[in-house]
């Protein structure tokens, strides 16, 4: 998540196999050092670290690759990522002027160009997240099977993940949840994480229960439930029979304050963090925002 899933936060999602950075420009990865501060996949035991990125434009990844490898290679610690997951979700206007975020939706040849420059690599898995489209119209026209079509044909084993963020990028934040394309969309042989309004495992069975395709439905993804409560992750059946702890949200707040000792993360991180999170720590300073740190949220 923009502006909040830093190091700190995702080390606090214990019981997740699986998790992200928020959206990062890729154009501003490669232009910005400073850029690269958010890239902070250290160690988090038990976790896949991803980033996610945004761009349209083919060209600028191989230059990004070269730049990733660059900077893992020069800070060994953070050299912890598995996988890069391109955004084709984001509903920002700003976003989706520039042709990336959902935008992208009904794309499909420019969506698996994209895809397949990132596979140009063979250290990271490769993933992409997409909304249902743009707007009505394109649900109505089912835009995204066209798209989820020529992504099924990438032959590629690090083609590892398909998240599928169930809304329109117009719907508002409150809009409920519709599944009504999850049968048509499982009926693809692609590795599917299902998106949206999902807080535990049960949501996760309920929603896939009837479902006939259900071998090609990997897992879940968690994102304003994980806000309200980060243990949300515990109850997934990983099958090793084992029940993990569940802690006070007094507790998860000090246990933040103290990742966030070892690994700083930028003020606005903080600041947000602040905003959605209940347990945010009150002891925990949210040092002034330097003008050179100032980053818009898209989300
Ligand atoms: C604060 C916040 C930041 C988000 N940032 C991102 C982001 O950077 N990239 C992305 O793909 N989705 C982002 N999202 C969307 C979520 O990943 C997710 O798709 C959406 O909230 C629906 O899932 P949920 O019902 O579990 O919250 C963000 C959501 C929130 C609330």
């Amino acid at each position: 998540m923009e502006n909040v899933s830093a190091w700190p936060y995702r080390k606090l999602c214990v019981g997740t196999t699986d998790s992200y950075t928020g959206m990062l420009s890729m154009d501003y990865l490669i232009r910005r050092t400073k850029a690269w501060k958010e890239v902070d996949t250290y160690e988090i035991n038990g976790q896949r670290q991803w980033l996610q990125v945004a761009t349209v434009k083919e060209k600028e990844i191989g230059e990004f690759l070269g730049r990733l490898k660059r900077e893992l290679g020069e800070n060994p610690e953070k050299n912890h990522l598995y996988g890069i997951q391109l955004n084709a979700s984001c509903p920002s206007p700003e976003v989706i002027k520039l042709g990336q975020g959902s935008a992208l939706v009904k794309r499909p040849t420019k969506v698996v160009n994209l895809i397949n420059e990132l596979l140009k690599q063979d250290e990271y898995k490769v993933g992409i997240k997409l909304r249902l489209g743009l707007n009505e119209e394109e649900v109505r026209q089912k835009k995204i099977l066209s798209t989820l079509e020529e992504l099924q044909k990438i032959d590629n084993p690090n083609f590892t993940n398909v998240t599928i963020h169930f809304k329109h990028a117009r719907d508002p934040s409150y809009a409920a949840y519709n599944y009504f394309l999850l049968k048509e969309i499982a009926s693809f042989k692609l590795p599917l994480i299902l998106n949206g309004g999902i807080k535990s495992y049960a949501d996760f069975e309920r929603i896939t229960k009837n479902i006939p395709n259900r071998k090609n439905i990997q897992g879940y993804m968690i994102a304003r439930g994980a806000l309200e409560n980060p243990d949300c992750f515990k109850d997934y059946r990983r099958g090793d029979g084992k029940i993990l702890p569940i802690r006070k949200l007094e507790d998860i707040g000090k246990e933040y304050e103290m990742y966030c000792n070892e690994h700083m993360p930028k003020s606005i991180y903080l600041t947000k963090t602040k905003k959605y999170c209940s347990w945010f720590p009150a002891s925990l300073e949210i040092p002034e925002t330097a003008k050179d740190e100032g980053k818009r949220s898209f989300y």
